[in-house]
């Protein structure tokens, strides 16, 4: 019988006391990307929101298990190493969001607020056709105030935000809420 995906995500992750700042438990996922059966289980399991999730299955316009998106976007820096294996697994093309400053071409920007501050996420503007449908990936939710930018980017240029995936849910924080209408599909919520 193979493991339950949150708990193999669970016993994999390394939590860092105080980091990057006193009083904030980091949680490190660098060790189950590193671990081969682990991270073919997650990026399985990001592509496939609507079989695990009824409201994505909802959102998705789909009733059956069909991955119903055209584009993987993923988020600066951690979300590209998930969503270009999603990207790949799916047959489908992988675009950046990327921090402010990185695109080279025509772009669009959302800010959006951090703990101290703003910071500032971009899309190219010509990288989503307009109705084209879209998996947002990252790999951590914590207030949602980055994938709440993804997803305002993506909707900005004509993009049919389908589902909206995470490794981790932080849920004390709040962030699902921040995402909303959209549900979030997450690996594991502690
Ligand atoms: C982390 C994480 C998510 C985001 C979640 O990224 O990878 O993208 O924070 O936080 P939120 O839900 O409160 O917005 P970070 O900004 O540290 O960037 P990095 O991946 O480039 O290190």
């Amino acid at each position: 019988v193979q493991q339950p995906l949150d708990e193999l995500i669970a016993s994999l992750t390394v939590d860092v006391p105080d980091h990057p700042e006193p009083g904030v438990l980091f949680r490190d996922l660098t060790p189950v990307f590193g671990d081969g059966p682990a991270f073919a289980r997650v990026v399985e399991g990001l592509a496939a929101p609507a079989e695990s999730d009824p409201r994505a299955a909802a959102m998705a316009g789909t009733d059956d298990a069909t991955p119903a998106f055209d584009v993987v976007v993923g988020v600066e820096a951690r979300g590209f190493l998930l969503a270009a294996a999603v990207a790949l697994a799916a047959g489908v093309g992988v675009v950046p969001v990327r921090k402010a400053g990185k695109l080279p071409r025509e772009r669009i920007s959302a800010d959006y607020v951090l703990e101290y501050g703003t910071a500032t996420l971009e899309l190219h503007a010509d990288s989503i056709r307009p109705g084209q449908r879209v998996l947002v990936v990252d790999d951590v939710l914590a207030t949602g105030g980055t994938l709440a930018a993804a997803v305002e980017l993506v909707e900005r240029v004509g993009g049919v935000v389908t589902a909206v995936s995470v490794v981790v849910e932080l849920a004390a924080l709040g962030g699902r809420e921040r995402i909303a209408p959209h549900a979030v599909h997450a690996l594991w919520t502690t």
